[in-house]
């Protein structure tokens, strides 16, 4: 298995996973809006890019013109906003890039993985509990396990798995819009906020992105043939 593709790849977690896969000889291409991050992360060599926005059906389809033995689909964003303050538009936009844009990722890839292969949805620890302010967010990465949960099934006998990883607060871009939004929601500042973000998590950190790196690369090993339709938490034993 050699041909790595990671959606969201030029930032935050997807950058650290491309680099990962990149630094040991592997084929790997990153996909995302924004070509400056996506440049920025392939300076470090053996990396492709291509321009692509994940909740939009053509330009997925065109991103697999060639085929990928290990997909991550891991582009996603966060909203941070109370039931009753989220508009519709608010709601589908965070279904579509979290959830929509993963199954897109995942169907479009199974069309030209054969034999073998490895599917990974960077979910949440929000893919398992619910939390105040997160709804949209943690539904559409309820739903990611969802998928990622059937999808297994109906592609192990095809030497393929489908696996998710659910981290907790990751020191990224997207943590960070959480902690500028409990900082406005509650009036408080970066400390205080940060501290209330990790609270959650028994070690009282935020994880480091090398730390899901870790387990992505765990269910990508040959070692890992046998585990299918697991959600691996990464989170310090919050949940
Ligand atoms: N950081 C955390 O605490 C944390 C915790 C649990 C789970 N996660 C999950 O981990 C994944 C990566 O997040 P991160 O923390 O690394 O945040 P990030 O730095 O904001 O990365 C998100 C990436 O997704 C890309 N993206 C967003 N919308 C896209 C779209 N429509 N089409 C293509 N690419 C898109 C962005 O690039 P462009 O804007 O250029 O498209 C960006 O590179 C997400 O799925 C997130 O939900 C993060």
């Amino acid at each position: 298995m050699t041909r790595v593709l990671v959606t969201g790849g030029g930032t935050g977690i997807g950058r650290a996973i491309a680099q990962s896969f990149a630094a040991s000889g592997h084929d790997v291409t990153i996909a995302g809006r924004r070509k400056e991050p996506l440049e920025d992360t392939a300076r470090a060599g053996n990396i492709a890019i291509r321009l692509a926005d994940i909740t939009d059906e053509a330009q997925v389809t065109a991103l697999f013109d060639q085929p990928y033995d290990i997909v991550i689909a891991n582009a996603g964003a966060g909203a941070g906003t109370r039931v009753v303050d989220t508009s519709l538009e608010d709601w589908e936009r965070t279904l579509r890039v979290n959830l929509t844009g993963t199954f897109l990722t995942f169907r479009e890839a199974l069309k030209s993985m054969q034999s073998g292969g490895r599917l990974i949805a960077i979910a949440s620890t929000a893919s398992l509990q619910g939390g105040a302010n997160i709804a949209a967010y943690s539904a559409a990465k309820h739903g990611v396990l969802g998928l990622v949960r059937s999808l297994a099934q109906e592609v192990a006998r095809k030497g393929i798995t489908c696996n998710a990883v659910c981290p907790g607060f990751v020191d990224t871009e997207i943590a960070d819009e959480a902690v500028r939004n409990v900082m406005a929601h509650l009036n408080i500042d970066r400390d205080a906020a940060t501290a209330r973000l990790v609270a959650r998590n028994p070690m009282r950190r935020m994880i480091d992105p090398a730390e899901v790196v870790a387990a992505v690369r765990f269910l990508a090993s040959a070692e890992a043939t046998m585990v299918n339709g697991h959600a691996l938490s990464v989170s310090g034993g919050e949940i």
